[in-house]
């Protein structure tokens, strides 16, 4: 398996252009079999995550077809109920397709994704509101059966908001016969973009952005364009990574709207910030100040940006409190910060960070995606070499992350297995 290998102590100058997002790319792309006809996608990151929605879709019945950041999708081929346990458990997000699938077969056979490293990560959220809908659900042999010959629009409450149910739900009820309305929806510019793209293929949506999503069904739907919005959680790794090697970096092509909370964690660590449109620019300062942060459901602080923020906690002045709220088991990069000269202790869900003056270089472990992005930063500023294994998880969701790195002057390179 491929390694990634940081030299650090260099300093990251330069401009780096963005990638479309993956958490965006992945619910529009899947939106496309609730059509017949070739919808048209644009900045479409190069990730294997896309991949194996490519394939999911595939294996469905669709036609996708890729060249450059441009795939096109035509489901007019959707015949196949069923996605299998082998693509399932290569990426979680499949379970999007089970909604679409419901709406368009009026039958849905989708293997139960099961934990990750990260936590437990149920879906109880998603069936709720699919039978909410009308759809019988059952489980059987590891794989939801969901059924439905007609859907019927239905009042529907998230316990908890959840990104993925939202956009399941999303998918369903623009298909269902009457009104849908999502009470505590996800916020998180992933599901405006998805609204964007149904209410461009001529779903009728009210309210995405909001906790509060109304949704008109029609009968049909018709194939369209669409522009993958920027990765905000890349922007916000390559933020991180400028502010901790003290260098000045341009971010392109990305959306400041969406970074707000980083933004303003950044700041208060004493990173000098200015937003441009479509861009901005980040400059570290002489030395870090220990700032506290609590994981949100967007607009609060990203889950997705936590471990890389407590990289820069790491060796900044002071104490932090690094609480996370929406996985359980979402510190598992503590360790191997810990084996690099991190001071971390965790209590619950609570990690307190005490700053130190320098991280030293070892051979690290990557456990999940974010985690091994945060396990790069610590390689950047670590005396030594850092060896970072099993980066198959960051193939998943960062585009040629290495090679970004590498042209702001890191020495960051990948040794083939
Ligand atoms: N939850 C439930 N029941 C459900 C669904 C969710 O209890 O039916 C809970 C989860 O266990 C968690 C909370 O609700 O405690 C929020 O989870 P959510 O459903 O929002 O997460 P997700 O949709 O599975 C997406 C992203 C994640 C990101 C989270 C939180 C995609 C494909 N994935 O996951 O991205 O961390 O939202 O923002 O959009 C990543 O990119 O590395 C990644 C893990």
């Amino acid at each position: 398996m491929d390694k990634i290998v940081v030299e650090g102590g260099r300093q990251l100058n330069g401009e780096v252009k963005i990638s479309g997002a993956k958490n965006a790319a992945l619910p529009v792309l899947v939106a496309a079999l609730l059509t017949d006809g070739w919808n048209t996608f644009k900045n479409v990151p190069d990730l294997r995550d896309i991949d194996s929605t490519r394939q999911l879709l595939t294996h469905l019945g669709a036609a996708v077809e890729r060249s450059g950041e441009t795939v096109r999708i035509n489901a007019a081929g959707l015949n196949n109920p069923e996605a299998p346990y082998d693509i399932v458990r290569k990426m979680r997000a499949s379970i999007l397709v089970l909604g679409p699938l419901v709406a368009r077969l009026k039958r849905a056979r989708v293997s139960l994704p099961g934990g990750c490293a990260i936590g437990a990560r149920p879906i109880n959220l998603h069936l709720k509101g699919l039978a909410a809908l009308g759809a019988a659900i059952d489980l059987d042999h590891g794989y939801v059966e969901a059924k439905a010959d007609r859907l019927t629009g239905a009042d529907i409450y998230f316990d908890i908001p959840t990104v993925t149910g939202t956009e399941n739900l999303m998918m369903t009820a623009v298909l269902a016969h009457g009104t849908t309305v999502l009470r505590n929806a996800a916020r998180e510019p992933e599901i405006v973009a998805l609204a964007d793209m149904l209410t461009g293929m001529g779903a009728r949506i009210e309210g995405a952005g909001t906790s509060i999503i109304t949704i008109r069904g029609v009968d049909a739907l018709n194939p369209t364009t669409f522009t993958v919005i920027p990765d905000r959680i890349e922007a916000g790794t390559f933020m991180v990574a400028a502010a901790l090697t003290r260098g000045q970096v341009t971010l392109r092509g990305c959306e400041p709207a969406h970074l707000e909370a980083c933004t303003d964690k950044l700041k208060l660590a004493g990173a000098k910030i200015s937003v441009e449109d479509k861009g901005l620019t980040v400059a570290g300062g002489d030395a870090f100040n220990s700032v506290d942060l609590r994981t949100q459901p967007y607009p609060g602080f990203p889950t997705d940006m936590q471990a890389q923020f407590m990289v820069l906690m790491s060796v900044a002045n002071g104490l932090s409190v690094i609480s996370e709220t929406i996985f359980e088991n979402r510190f598992i990069h503590v360790s191997e910060l810990r084996r690099m000269g991190a001071d971390i202790r965790v209590t619950g869900n609570t990690a307190v960070v005490r700053g130190v003056s320098h991280l030293s270089a070892a051979p690290v472990m990557a456990s999940d995606l974010r985690a091994s992005a945060s396990l790069i930063l610590a390689g950047l500023v670590a005396k030594g070499s850092t060896e970072v294994n099993r980066v198959y998880h960051l193939d998943r969701g960062y585009q040629a992350i290495e090679k970004k790195f590498a042209a702001l002057g890191a020495a960051v390179r990948r040794l083939p297995a």
